[in-house]
């Protein structure tokens, strides 16, 4: 470990849902390199930034709407990456308070592996639009982004909390490939996959974390990907959001984050005005298990939100890594993820333990 020499302190949990907005810039762009549109000057430096190239081989001659869907989340995804990788890079290069290094080389290797991790996010977001265009279809425009971070620790399990819920997207993007025969697609996301999950061990390792989370990694659903990123977003500057057929959710804050043991968490969410509260739940999503519900028990409800005490059966089912939570208004059971998100009215909460 050559980080600071000593751990980041686990904070376990990022809430997407509090965070107060910093850092918003004013009117210009806040993408790198001429993003979204980079000149073919401008490509061939983020070429040599990424140690790699765009694929070269066409986009298969036809998508279904699934897949379509996909590019659009991905593209949506991966422009939001790209500000926030640059903005972190930006901020330890200027040497920002917070993101200054007593170690030179520290400092230098920090710089050199965000250098990549900018241009590889800027290839992916590239390549998806990429796609998107080649089968005649508008391109995803970058929105203006806020980030809930001043300093780079907890930048970095920002980074780590995001990349979780890509890599569990991604399945869910490989599996609706797969249902609409997109079978030339596939590969690549695969490839991407791979990708994310070496940046993923870094990030663990720079918070003293052992690299590899899970034996299999939490799955998710396109939808719980949307909302989460919208909580970046300066709301009303997405140019075109609104061409991105998913569903936006209700926030969900995990307020008591829950450690490795089996505890009782209490969340907060906008009240859905139910008559009987009784008919909520909450449902968590961990590894590639069927998702696990339990009784919501209403603590108040005052000021149009709902604050509620619930079991986190971390003892029972491993509940190491990533956990995905979501107020749900069945009981289940639940097939998958994508049947939770089918019946979520706030969500996703983010969890991560261990
Ligand atoms: C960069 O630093 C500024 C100033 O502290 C902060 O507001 C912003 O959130 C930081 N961005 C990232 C991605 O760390
Ligand atoms: C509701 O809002 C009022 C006014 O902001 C505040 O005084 C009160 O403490 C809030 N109640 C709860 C339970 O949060």
């Amino acid at each position: 470990m050559r980080f600071h020499g000593a751990a980041i302190p686990l904070l376990g949990m990022i809430s997407f849902v509090c965070a107060a907005p910093t850092g918003a810039t004013g009117g210009q762009t806040q993408l790198p390199d001429g993003m979204p549109s980079p000149s073919l000057k401008q490509l061939a430096k983020i070429e040599q930034n990424a140690r790699g190239t765009l694929p070269n081989a066409p986009p298969p001659p036809s998508i279904s709407h699934k897949g379509i869907t996909n590019l659009k989340l991905i593209a949506f995804n991966e422009l939001f990456e790209v500000a926030y990788f640059n903005e972190l890079l930006r901020n330890i290069t200027n040497n920002v308070p917070g993101y200054t290094f007593s170690d030179e080389h520290d400092r230098d290797f920090v710089i050199e592996a965000f250098t990549a991790i900018l241009a590889q996010e800027e290839l992916h977001a590239l390549d998806a639009n990429g796609a998107l265009s080649h089968f005649g279809v508008d391109e995803i425009q970058p929105c203006r982004y806020q980030f809930p971070v001043t300093d780079f620790e907890s930048a970095v399990i920002l980074a780590s909390t995001f990349t979780d819920l890509v890599l569990g997207t991604l399945q869910d993007v490989v599996e609706r490939f797969a249902i609409g025969k997109d079978v030339g697609l596939a590969r690549q996301i695969a490839s991407v996959i791979g990708q994310e999950g070496e940046q993923q061990g870094w990030y663990r390792v720079l918070q003293g974390k052992i690299p590899s989370e899970l034996p299999f990694l939490t799955t998710s659903d396109l939808n719980f990907a949307f909302t989460a990123i919208q909580n970046f977003v300066v709301p009303g500057s997405c140019p075109n959001i609104q061409d991105i057929p998913l569903k936006t959710f209700e926030p969900l804050t995990i307020a008591t984050p829950p450690r490795a043991e089996t505890q009782k968490i209490t969340v907060v969410f906008k009240d859905p005005g139910f008559n009987d509260r009784n008919e909520l739940w909450i449902t968590y999503i961990n590894q590639q298990n069927l998702p696990i519900v339990e009784p919501l028990d209403i603590l108040s409800q005052a000021n149009g939100s709902v604050a509620a005490k619930a079991l986190f059966p971390y003892n029972e089912y491993e509940m190491n890594g990533f956990t995905i939570a979501a107020i749900t208004k069945c009981v289940g059971p639940f097939a998958n993820a994508d049947e939770v998100a089918e019946h979520t009215i706030a969500g996703p909460g983010l969890i991560i333990v261990n």
